[in-house]
């Protein structure tokens, strides 16, 4: 039997699966990999599509020496263990001694900065991709400035995500850490930090009422664009729809503000850890498209020049399923357009990545 070219780590999970179930949509064979492989092979049982392909089950411990004996002679991993600042390490170090291609489905700003100072370079000497957070936060904003920057002139971009939706537990643990850490945007091409634990009112094409918004970390576009000759300033926020929500993670913010000062890296990791678990410990139900709508909004601007990027989209979630298993198919056929750190549509295009989303019926093919 030989072995999968692809491991999904973390496949047990709700956005494990969904990698799994594109994956699979296209053929792919995988590695499904974690911690129990009795859940492993109850969860991936309830996966469509998963039947159609070969599925090797690999249940290991979390060291680097564990994950690359997995990863030898595999081509693509795909990371979905999170919170990534906490748990990423072993994983990329892992991929970079067994030589594979390492994505992960992070929303973490600041784990990508540290992915791109640790091992952007390694990565790009031995001509793997490091693409931290294949993801839909934060392509999809990335996807609407790409399209914005097809006009010239353009130096500047606004983002806002606006989605409907409900968090996994891993993904509840992972933006309460990164909405407590330094949340930065990009002003003349210097990173500069959102004030703490501040909300603001977005105006949201498509609502009336105003969205309560946040940095939400600070996104990644700021990262993505940190050394792009065509962009001097770029913020994200975030407006989740269901506002009680959004008031519980400002509340949390200003209790984290106040505590952290007495508290060590360690424990402010676990202070979250712990907010999360009691906020969140079962999965969400799966997404639907009649109720999981999404807007991506990029005003962007340069002297003299201005354009207006909105996608009225669904699905945040499928639709990081869908970008994790479009580059990894294109990883598998060597048709990637960058090596080294990049983003998911950088390193597959981003009208490509568009076409992949809309072919599953979460994108439109132009924007509004
Ligand atoms: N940026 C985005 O748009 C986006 C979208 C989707 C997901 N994400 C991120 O992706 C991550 C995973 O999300 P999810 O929805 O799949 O969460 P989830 O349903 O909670 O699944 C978490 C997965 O990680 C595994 N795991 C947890 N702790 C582990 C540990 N200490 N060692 C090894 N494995 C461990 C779990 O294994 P068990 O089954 O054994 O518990 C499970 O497979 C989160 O950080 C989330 O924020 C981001």
């Amino acid at each position: 039997m030989s072995k999968p070219q692809v491991v999904v780590y973390g496949a047990s999970g709700y956005t494990g699966k969904l990698i799994a179930e594109y994956l699979a949509k296209r053929g792919i064979s995988f590695i499904a990999a974690g911690r129990s492989e009795s859940r492993l092979k109850a969860e991936l049982g309830k996966v469509p599509f998963v039947d159609r392909v070969e599925v090797q089950y690999a249940a290991l411990e979390h060291t680097v020496e564990a994950l690359t004996e997995l990863f030898l002679g595999v081509k693509v991993v795909i990371n979905v263990v999170g919170p990534f600042a906490q748990l990423g390490r072993e994983v990329v170090q892992a991929c970079l001694s067994a030589g594979a291609h390492y994505l992960d489905t992070t929303g973490e700003q600041d784990w990508v900065i540290d992915c791109k100072a640790e091992y952007g370079q390694t990565f790009a000497d031995k001509k793997l991709v490091l693409a931290p957070a294949t993801s839909w936060m934060w392509n999809a904003g990335l996807l609407a400035a790409e399209v914005a920057l097809e006009t010239s002139g353009i130096d500047s971009l606004d983002i806002v995500y606006a989605p409907n939706g409900n968090p996994s537990p891993a993904s509840t643990k992972s933006f309460l850490r990164m909405c407590c850490q330094p949340q930065l945007k990009l002003e003349l091409n210097k990173f500069q930090p959102w004030p703490q634990a501040t909300a603001y009112e977005a105006t949201v094409p498509g609502f009336h009422q105003h969205l309560l918004a946040l940095p939400w970390s600070g996104g990644c576009e700021p990262v993505w664009y940190a050394d792009d000759e065509r962009v001097q300033n770029c913020s994200v926020l975030t407006a989740f729809t269901n506002r009680p929500m959004m008031e519980l993670v400002v509340a949390k913010m200003k209790e984290f503000a106040d505590l952290a000062p007495t508290l060590s890296a360690k424990e402010q990791e676990e202070l979250t850890n712990a907010w999360g678990e009691s906020i969140c410990s079962t999965e969400p139900p799966r997404e639907i498209e009649e109720i999981n709508r999404v807007v991506i909004s990029c005003w962007a601007r340069g002297n003299t020049t201005v354009k207006h990027v909105v996608f009225f989209n669904t699905c945040g979630y499928l639709q990081t399923g869908v970008m994790a298993a479009e580059l990894a198919d294109r990883l598998l056929r060597n048709q990637h357009k960058r090596v080294g750190f990049t983003s998911a549509v950088h390193a597959v295009g981003h009208r490509e990545l568009i076409a992949a989303c809309a072919e599953e019926g979460m994108h439109c093919w132009e924007p509004a």
